[in-house]
Parts: C-alpha cells; structure tokens; sequence
C-alpha cells in the first residue's frame, strides 16, 4: 500500500496530499491540548466528534455562501478540503465575556458584550498566540486592507449563523475563533473559512444551566469531554444514536 505525503501536523489534525491537485485530506486526532500543549491527553472519540461537526457547520456555511475550504467529508475522521495558504492570524469573534477577555480586563465570565467583538492573534505557539491589532497586520504584511475588511465580514457572518443554529438548539454561542486561508483561481484570491469549527474552537454553554459544552471541560477539568461534545452533536441532530463513537472495544452479550 502506497504511504500517502503529510504536509502538516499539527496538535489536533494532520493534513494529508489529496486525491486531486488544490486538495488535502484533514484528519482530526484525538489529541486534546491547552495552554499551548503544556496540557495534554488524548480523548477517545473527539476526532470523530469533530470530524461530524465541523462538516456540520461548514456546510451550513457554503449553503448560505459564506465561502469555506470545506468539500466533503470522507470517512469518521476525515474530510476532503480545498488547499488554501492560511493567513497567520487567530480570528476570535466574542459575544460575551470569558477566557482570556474576562482575565486581560477583568470582566465577569458571561457578561453580555454590547456589540461583537473581533480580535486578532498572531498565530505563532512559540510566542503563545499574542493579540495583535490592525496596526500590526498592516505594518507586517500578513494581510492588507482589503483582507481585514472581507476577514471582518466573514468574522461576523460566520457569527451571525453559528449563534442562530446555536440558539435553536439551546446553546449560547459565548465566543469562537476560525481560521482564514487565500485560495487562489487564476489570477484572482479568494478569503475562506478553513481549519475547523467545533467545539474545541468555540465556548458554547447551555443556555438554561450554564453548563459548559466545550473545550474548558477539558481545560478546567470540569468533567467528561467527549460526553460534553457528544451532547452538541445529538443536539444538533449530527451524530444519531446509533452512531455515537465507540471509544473503547465493547463487549456484546
Ligand atoms: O482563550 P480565549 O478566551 O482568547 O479564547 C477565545 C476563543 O477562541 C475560545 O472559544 C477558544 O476556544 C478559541 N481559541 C482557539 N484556539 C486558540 C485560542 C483560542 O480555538 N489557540
């Protein structure tokens, strides 16, 4: 069996050459980090979970035509995706307070934001992701003008869609953070939405308890992660029963 060429790993996938040229296999690994990998573990059946979800939320994303890297799911845990250059930069849309907004400025956890707020990190683990602003994007060239504009406006539309469906299924969408990448066609670029959307990426609490849904289970130690993850996908309709990941070999009477 011919070895198929990894491109990148990094701490929760690893992307693969794909069948076709601007293509790449995305693979979601169990692994589960935090605090830039100083915690680690591996969780049985967070990649699958992820692999479901994301899909999910990408597809709603191109149907409403909010342009993602996203094709099509391929198996459990991996999905076909365009090949794009990712732009260096964490993009976190909050509508709350939490994580590190609550800590840098001493706002409650859950307090409601009066307007959605945008920040940019620069994605680099070595320096721990730090937040940058325009200022610094435009003076270091790791986007233009014209970017930050379309980056804003992917930023809040791709809000606008994860708190409604949230919503629907009673989870308040506290914050979130996506990636961008350039596809190219021709002499032309195009901004889209890649990496992954999933829980590992967003706060998502429930609504009437406040119960956390997301990866501060794991970062918190505030109980089982993957019961956590598997509660949005059967919310949402992902993941039917019959369906759920089987973590560890079972024995069938
Ligand atoms: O830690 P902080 O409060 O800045 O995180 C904001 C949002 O961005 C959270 O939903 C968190 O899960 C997400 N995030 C992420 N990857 C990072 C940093 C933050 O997915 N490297």
């Amino acid at each position: 069996m011919a070895r198929r060429k990894k491109i990148y790993e990094g701490k929760a996938k690893i992307l693969y050459e794909g069948p076709e040229p601007g293509t790449l296999v995305q693979y979601f690994k169990d692994d589960a980090t935090a605090f830039n990998a100083q915690k680690k573990d591996v969780v049985d059946g967070k990649g699958v979970l992820n692999n479901r979800l994301s899909e999910f939320f990408m597809t709603g994303l191109n149907n409403i035509g909010v342009p993602t890297h996203f094709i099509r799911r391929l198996n459990m845990r991996e999905q076909l995706v365009r090949s794009c250059e990712i732009i260096p930069l964490e993009v976190v849309v909050r509508n709350f307070a939490a994580g590190s907004l609550s800590t840098r400025l001493g706002i409650e956890e859950g307090t409601p934001l009066p307007r959605p707020i945008v920040e940019y990190c620069y994605k680099d683990d070595k320096l721990g992701d730090p937040l940058v602003t325009e200022e610094h994007i435009a003076a270091f060239g790791w986007a233009s003008q014209q970017d930050m504009d379309d980056i804003l406006s992917l930023a809040l539309r791709v809000n606008d869609f994860l708190s409604g469906v949230m919503m629907a299924v009673g989870i308040k969408l506290v914050d979130f953070k996506i990636e961008i990448g350039r596809v190219y066609e021709g002499d032309f670029q195009r901004l889209v939405v890649a990496d992954e959307i999933s829980p590992d990426s967003c706060r998502l609490w429930d609504i009437e308890t406040g119960q956390k849904l997301d990866k501060d289970v794991f970062r918190r130690d505030l109980g089982n992660l993957t019961d956590a993850y598997t509660e949005v996908a059967r919310r949402l309709g992902v993941m039917p029963k019959s369906a759920q990941p089987m973590s560890k070999p079972t024995l069938i009477n």
